[in-house]
């Protein structure tokens, strides 16, 4: 075997900026090769991919718009054609509305963009990787394999000037569970990781107003996620430490939600 096809393959959607990065660059670290997707074009992520590789692991990136469900099959096929196998999928990929509008406002059509991309979309892909890994590990029942879906707070604390972002995030936390579940006795385990307020281009409209309310105490831990916050979990979660505590919710969020009085 060569050094390159001893090593993992993750599937990170989303993988060449934010959390998504912040996870890619953990993964590679320690020891995985990725197969990433997002909107932009290869050429335009190059030099991201080249610093990923710089580490010694192997890389591809396909774009990949995760809502078409129908591109799905051509993007799953080229990772298999690429290592032959897929350890973990990472379901980062995501988005908020286009405008943050009152909850008596807000359009149909929104709802719609947002719901096909932060849940449909990740729960077929979820769907397509996870009969792949069910076969693999048939074939060979100590084949690494784990799925992470990265949710938000947003699954469980209300926004009304966003809405459809929290009914997608709540969605997508039901899909974790009930994934954890189909998968339990495959050996599968799966995981939602559900970060807090983390510094991405996703928050930088609103980093001014969140600046004052972390100083001000809504984040016990007073700063800002960071990607590198959310990669470290994701990473120790992939490396088969918590092969027992399948279904688990891992909060990422400096306490936000813890509740308090
Ligand atoms: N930032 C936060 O505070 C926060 C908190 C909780 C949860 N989250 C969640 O964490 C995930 C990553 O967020 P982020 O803050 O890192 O956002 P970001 O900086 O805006 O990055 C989003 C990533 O998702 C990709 N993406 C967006 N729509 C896509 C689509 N339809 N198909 C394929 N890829 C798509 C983007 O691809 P391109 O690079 O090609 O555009 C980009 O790589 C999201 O699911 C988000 O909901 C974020």
């Amino acid at each position: 075997m060569t050094a390159e096809r001893s090593r993992p393959v993750a599937i990170v959607t989303g993988g060449t900026r934010g959390i998504g990065l912040g996870i890619a660059r953990a993964l590679a670290r320690d020891g995985w090769d990725l197969a990433l997707c997002g909107l932009r074009s290869e050429e335009t992520v190059g030099e991201i991919l080249d610093q990923l590789r710089a580490g010694g692991a192997g890389v591809m990136y396909r774009t990949l718009d995760v809502s078409r469900t129908a591109d799905h099959p051509r993007f799953v096929g080229a990772v298999r054609e690429r290592w032959s196998r897929i350890n973990a999928l990472v379901n980062n990929a995501g988005r908020g509305p286009r405008v943050r509008a009152d909850l008596l406002d807000a359009t149909e059509e929104s709802f719609d963009e947002i719901l096909r991309t932060n849940l449909q979309g990740p729960y077929f892909l979820t769907q397509h990787v996870a009969r792949l890994l069910v076969t693999q590990r048939r074939e060979q029942t100590d084949a690494p394999a784990a799925i992470v879906f990265v949710t938000s707070v947003s699954a469980v604390l209300a926004s009304t000037n966003r809405g459809e972002y929290c009914v997608s995030k709540a969605g997508l936390s039901m899909a974790a569970r009930l994934f954890a579940l189909r998968l339990a006795d495959h050996g599968i385990p799966v995981y939602e990781v559900r970060p807090g307020i983390i510094a991405t281009d996703m928050t930088a409209p609103v980093r001014e107003a969140y600046d004052t309310r972390i100083a001000d105490g809504l984040v016990p831990a007073r700063r800002w996620g960071t990607p590198e916050d959310v990669g470290r979990v994701v990473s120790a979660l992939l490396r088969g430490d918590f092969p027992y505590a399948s279904g688990s919710v891992i909060d990422v969020d400096g306490g936000l939600s813890i509740p308090k009085l």
